[in-house]
């Protein structure tokens, strides 16, 4: 079998784009590790319709737009963020490098970037918060029991963070059926380290329990959300959201905005893209609703593209487990740089100088290229 490498030190000249950190990315991580990281849920159609969606979309050239004063800041819920770019929740990331999510902190510090801290981090949402002066928000899933929630919150608002992202999409999440071939296993020093505290019995069933009577039994509801946001000053963001029923029942109950997200392909399988379903939830919710999405963005380019389709910002969750593996926080600083380098050339190119002038009209309408069967 062959050897995995070390994390580099130097970045290379070759590595000049996410897909060459996922292309170089089975060298640093262990097989059974990558197909848990890259695999999707059941036939993996909404894996694929994640990147399918975003590649399908193209981007308006515009000429001779002053642009001089260009830049790609926005106003997030009361944030001034750099750029449009957030690291996604990811769980576990000690599988693949020792320092996890205190080194993705440090990529996120170093390139202004917002960072979501998963409940299912390696490291302890404390010392995650520590390693970035940046904005962070903490990604809350429901515990089975309240008191535990409730004392997740409390420590996140000590930490720093300054928003809740509740994650709903995956109250039962099998294993991709390429991670069960593998033989994937969480080995136990990868464990949540957040969730130490709360005994065995207290965690969330295993998927062995069965679903109704196991973990469904355990999942939250409509009254939940409720009750957490009466808990908490803190903004309060659903994650997970496809369904614009969905989207317009949380923001009339006072969420701060949504994550419309299919979980990277590893929710529920055969439900359509984020992208694909935001023109309509921004239809319905307005103009200024905060949206953001995640799914299949794998560079500058693909952030334009969802900006133009009306999302606020966007996350990238796998590149940033991929940069982690091949270079630590410095892989993550410059998967990110090069995301932000990108998006400022398509904006350059595209006549729009700043965020607030992408819109529906920044994309050419495609039917054309559809109709030609072009995909
Ligand atoms: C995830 N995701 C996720 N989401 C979440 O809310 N909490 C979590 O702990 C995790 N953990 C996790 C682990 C791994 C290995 C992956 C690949 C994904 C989902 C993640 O936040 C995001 O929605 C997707 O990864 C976005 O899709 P892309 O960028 O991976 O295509």
């Amino acid at each position: 079998m062959a050897t995995i490498r070390e994390p580099l030190v130097r970045i290379p000249a070759s590595l000049v784009s996410v897909a060459d950190y996922e292309r170089l990315a089975p060298e640093f991580i262990e097989p059974a590790t990558l197909a848990y990281i890259a695999g999707g849920s059941g036939n993996e159609q909404s894996l694929r319709a994640n990147i399918e969606d975003v590649a399908r979309l193209r981007i308006r050239n515009r000429l001779l737009v002053d642009s001089a004063h260009g830049h790609t800041r926005l106003s997030l819920l009361a944030h001034s963020l750099a750029h449009p770019v957030l690291l996604a929740p990811i769980g576990h990331q000690g599988l693949v490098h020792r320092d996890g999510e205190v080194a993705v902190a440090q990529g996120a510090a170093a390139t202004d970037t917002a960072l979501v801290t998963s409940t299912q981090a390696t490291r302890r949402l404390e010392d995650i918060a520590a390693a970035t002066d940046g904005p962070k928000w903490f990604q809350l899933y429901f515990q089975p029991r309240k008191e535990h929630t409730l004392a997740l919150v409390r420590r996140a608002e000590a930490a720093g963070y300054t928003a809740l992202v509740v994650t709903l999409d995956t109250p039962v999440q099998p294993l991709s059926r390429r991670a069960q071939r593998a033989g994937f296993r969480i080995p136990s020093d990868c464990l949540p380290a957040s969730l130490a505290e709360f005994s065995e019995q207290t965690r969330p069933p295993s998927a062995l329990a069965g679903v109704f009577d196991g973990l469904m039994a355990a999942a939250p509801g409509w009254q939940d959300l409720d009750w957490l946001m009466g808990q908490t000053r803190l903004p309060v963001i659903v994650k997970g959201v496809l369904d614009v029923e969905d989207a317009a029942k949380c923001q009339r109950r006072g969420v701060s905005g949504l994550v419309l997200s299919n979980h990277g392909g590893r929710a529920l399988d055969g439900v359509p893209s984020a992208i694909s379903v935001l023109p309509e939830i921004r239809a319905r919710l307005g103009k200024t609703y905060p949206l953001l999405i995640d799914g299949g963005i794998r560079s500058g380019y693909d952030v334009f593209k969802a900006l133009a389709c009306g999302a606020n910002a966007v996350l990238v969750g796998r590149p940033q487990i991929y940069a982690l593996a091949v270079a630590g926080a410095l892989g993550v600083a410059h998967m990110l740089k090069l995301l932000r380098d990108e998006l400022e050339v398509c904006m350059a190119l595209s006549g729009t100088p700043t965020l607030a002038d992408i819109g529906a009209l920044s994309l050419a309408p495609d039917l054309q290229l559809t109709n030609l069967g072009y995909h």
